[in-house]
Protein backbone atom coordinates (compact mmCIF):
# COMPACT_ATOMS: atom_id res chain seq x y z
CA UNK A 1 0.00 0.00 0.00
CA UNK A 2 2.75 2.50 1.40
CA UNK A 3 4.74 1.69 -2.52
CA UNK A 4 1.47 2.20 -4.36
CA UNK A 5 0.90 6.04 -2.61
CA UNK A 6 4.68 6.47 -3.65
CA UNK A 7 4.01 5.59 -6.76
CA UNK A 8 1.50 7.88 -7.63
CA UNK A 9 3.25 11.04 -5.66
CA UNK A 10 6.20 9.96 -7.92
CA UNK A 11 3.81 10.23 -10.72
CA UNK A 12 2.65 13.28 -9.71
CA UNK A 13 5.81 15.25 -9.47
CA UNK A 14 6.67 13.47 -12.88
CA UNK A 15 4.09 15.09 -13.97
CA UNK A 16 4.66 18.25 -12.81
CA UNK A 17 7.88 18.83 -14.17
CA UNK A 18 7.46 17.84 -17.93
CA UNK A 19 4.78 20.15 -17.65
CA UNK A 20 7.18 22.71 -16.72
CA UNK A 21 9.19 21.78 -19.31
CA UNK A 22 6.97 21.77 -21.98
CA UNK A 23 6.78 25.65 -21.33
CA UNK A 24 8.65 27.41 -23.71
CA UNK A 25 11.37 29.31 -22.21
CA UNK A 26 13.87 31.62 -24.17
CA UNK A 27 17.58 30.96 -23.76
CA UNK A 28 19.70 34.67 -23.74
CA UNK A 29 17.82 36.93 -24.42
CA UNK A 30 19.82 39.59 -24.63
CA UNK A 31 22.50 37.89 -26.19
CA UNK A 32 22.46 38.89 -30.19
CA UNK A 33 21.67 37.61 -33.05
CA UNK A 34 22.56 39.02 -36.05
CA UNK A 35 25.96 40.38 -37.22
CA UNK A 36 27.18 43.20 -35.95
CA UNK A 37 26.59 45.00 -39.19
CA UNK A 38 23.13 45.07 -38.70
CA UNK A 39 22.88 47.31 -36.07
CA UNK A 40 23.95 49.88 -39.18
CA UNK A 41 21.10 49.68 -41.20
CA UNK A 42 18.54 52.63 -40.80
CA UNK A 43 14.96 51.87 -40.10
CA UNK A 44 13.43 54.38 -43.35
CA UNK A 45 9.69 53.94 -42.20
CA UNK A 46 8.78 56.11 -39.62
CA UNK A 47 6.40 54.29 -36.66
CA UNK A 48 2.93 55.89 -37.23
CA UNK A 49 -0.03 54.52 -36.46
CA UNK A 50 -0.51 53.09 -39.65
CA UNK A 51 2.71 51.62 -40.22
CA UNK A 52 2.07 49.30 -37.22
CA UNK A 53 -0.91 48.68 -37.93
CA UNK A 54 -0.50 46.96 -41.16
CA UNK A 55 2.87 45.80 -39.32
CA UNK A 56 0.84 43.53 -36.93
CA UNK A 57 -1.40 42.65 -40.21
CA UNK A 58 1.25 41.07 -41.37
CA UNK A 59 2.54 39.60 -38.24
CA UNK A 60 -0.76 37.24 -38.21
CA UNK A 61 -1.14 36.64 -41.93
CA UNK A 62 2.47 35.14 -42.24
CA UNK A 63 2.00 33.38 -38.74
CA UNK A 64 4.52 35.12 -36.63
CA UNK A 65 1.59 34.50 -33.98
CA UNK A 66 1.86 31.12 -34.18
CA UNK A 67 4.70 30.97 -32.24
CA UNK A 68 5.24 34.30 -30.86
CA UNK A 69 1.39 34.94 -29.53
CA UNK A 70 -1.24 36.64 -30.49
CA UNK A 71 0.01 39.56 -27.99
CA UNK A 72 3.99 39.18 -28.79
CA UNK A 73 4.53 37.90 -25.58
CA UNK A 74 6.16 34.60 -26.93
CA UNK A 75 3.44 31.67 -25.67
CA UNK A 76 1.67 31.17 -29.26
CA UNK A 77 0.24 27.83 -29.68
CA UNK A 78 3.58 26.48 -31.67
CA UNK A 79 5.32 27.26 -28.88
CA UNK A 80 4.94 24.59 -26.15
CA UNK A 81 7.52 22.49 -25.67
CA UNK A 82 9.73 24.57 -28.45
CA UNK A 83 13.42 24.53 -26.65
CA UNK A 84 14.34 27.29 -27.12
CA UNK A 85 11.43 29.51 -26.62
CA UNK A 86 10.36 32.35 -29.10
CA UNK A 87 11.23 35.70 -27.82
CA UNK A 88 8.65 37.85 -25.68
CA UNK A 89 8.42 41.06 -27.75
CA UNK A 90 7.09 43.31 -24.25
CA UNK A 91 10.81 42.76 -22.17
CA UNK A 92 11.89 46.03 -22.34
CA UNK A 93 15.71 44.98 -21.49
CA UNK A 94 15.46 42.91 -24.72
CA UNK A 95 13.63 45.75 -26.90
CA UNK A 96 17.22 47.94 -25.55
CA UNK A 97 19.38 45.71 -26.67
CA UNK A 98 18.43 45.53 -29.96
CA UNK A 99 18.96 48.01 -33.38
CA UNK A 100 15.94 47.84 -35.74
CA UNK A 101 18.69 46.26 -38.19
CA UNK A 102 19.13 43.59 -36.14
CA UNK A 103 15.38 42.67 -35.85
CA UNK A 104 15.31 42.82 -39.68
CA UNK A 105 18.20 40.66 -40.74
CA UNK A 106 16.81 37.54 -37.98
CA UNK A 107 13.42 38.02 -39.33
CA UNK A 108 14.98 37.96 -42.80
CA UNK A 109 17.80 35.36 -42.15
CA UNK A 110 16.25 33.20 -39.23
CA UNK A 111 18.23 32.32 -35.76
CA UNK A 112 20.75 29.30 -36.46
CA UNK A 113 19.43 26.09 -34.74
CA UNK A 114 15.64 27.57 -33.34
CA UNK A 115 12.22 27.61 -34.33
CA UNK A 116 13.03 30.61 -35.96
CA UNK A 117 13.37 30.34 -39.64
CA UNK A 118 14.46 32.86 -42.28
CA UNK A 119 11.04 34.45 -43.34
CA UNK A 120 12.59 36.70 -46.14
CA UNK A 121 10.27 35.09 -48.75
CA UNK A 122 7.41 35.37 -46.73
CA UNK A 123 7.16 39.30 -47.61
CA UNK A 124 5.63 39.89 -51.25
CA UNK A 125 7.47 43.41 -50.79
CA UNK A 126 11.01 43.58 -48.61
CA UNK A 127 10.58 46.99 -47.35
CA UNK A 128 7.27 45.72 -45.45
CA UNK A 129 9.55 44.12 -43.09
CA UNK A 130 9.97 47.66 -41.41
CA UNK A 131 6.22 47.18 -40.79
CA UNK A 132 6.61 44.39 -38.91
CA UNK A 133 10.20 45.83 -36.99
CA UNK A 134 7.54 49.01 -36.06
CA UNK A 135 5.14 46.68 -34.34
CA UNK A 136 7.59 44.67 -32.53
CA UNK A 137 8.93 48.22 -31.05
CA UNK A 138 5.35 49.21 -30.33
CA UNK A 139 4.77 46.00 -28.06
CA UNK A 140 7.58 47.18 -25.49
CA UNK A 141 5.94 47.50 -21.57
C1 LIG B 1 7.96 28.33 -35.76
C2 LIG B 1 8.00 29.33 -34.70
C3 LIG B 1 8.31 30.78 -35.05
C4 LIG B 1 7.72 31.55 -36.02
C5 LIG B 1 6.61 31.17 -37.00
C6 LIG B 1 8.35 32.84 -35.94
N1 LIG B 1 9.28 32.85 -34.94
FE1 LIG B 1 10.41 34.45 -34.37
N2 LIG B 1 11.36 33.30 -33.01
C7 LIG B 1 11.08 31.99 -32.75
C8 LIG B 1 12.03 31.50 -31.76
C9 LIG B 1 12.08 30.09 -31.20
C10 LIG B 1 12.88 32.57 -31.45
C11 LIG B 1 14.06 32.57 -30.50
C12 LIG B 1 15.33 32.27 -31.28
C13 LIG B 1 16.58 32.36 -30.45
O1 LIG B 1 16.52 32.24 -29.22
O2 LIG B 1 17.66 32.59 -31.04
C14 LIG B 1 12.42 33.69 -32.23
C15 LIG B 1 13.00 34.95 -32.21
C16 LIG B 1 12.54 36.04 -32.90
C17 LIG B 1 13.08 37.37 -32.79
C18 LIG B 1 14.18 37.80 -31.83
C19 LIG B 1 15.56 37.77 -32.38
C20 LIG B 1 16.50 38.48 -31.45
O3 LIG B 1 17.21 39.34 -31.95
O4 LIG B 1 16.51 38.22 -30.25
C21 LIG B 1 12.37 38.17 -33.63
C22 LIG B 1 12.57 39.65 -33.89
C23 LIG B 1 11.39 37.33 -34.27
N3 LIG B 1 11.52 36.04 -33.80
C24 LIG B 1 10.45 37.80 -35.16
C25 LIG B 1 9.56 36.97 -35.84
C26 LIG B 1 8.66 37.43 -36.87
C27 LIG B 1 8.46 38.88 -37.28
C28 LIG B 1 8.02 36.33 -37.36
C29 LIG B 1 7.07 36.26 -38.54
C30 LIG B 1 7.56 36.85 -39.78
C31 LIG B 1 8.48 35.19 -36.60
N4 LIG B 1 9.42 35.62 -35.69
C32 LIG B 1 8.05 33.89 -36.78
C33 LIG B 1 10.09 31.22 -33.32
C34 LIG B 1 9.29 31.62 -34.38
Amino acid sequence: MKLKHFAIAALAVTFAMSSAAAMAAEKDPLKPRAPASAKGEKNPVPASADSIATGEELFQEIGCNGCHGDAGTGDGPASAGMEPGPRNFTNAAWQGARADGELKHTIFAGSDGTAMIANEAMFDEPEDVWHVVNYLRSLKK
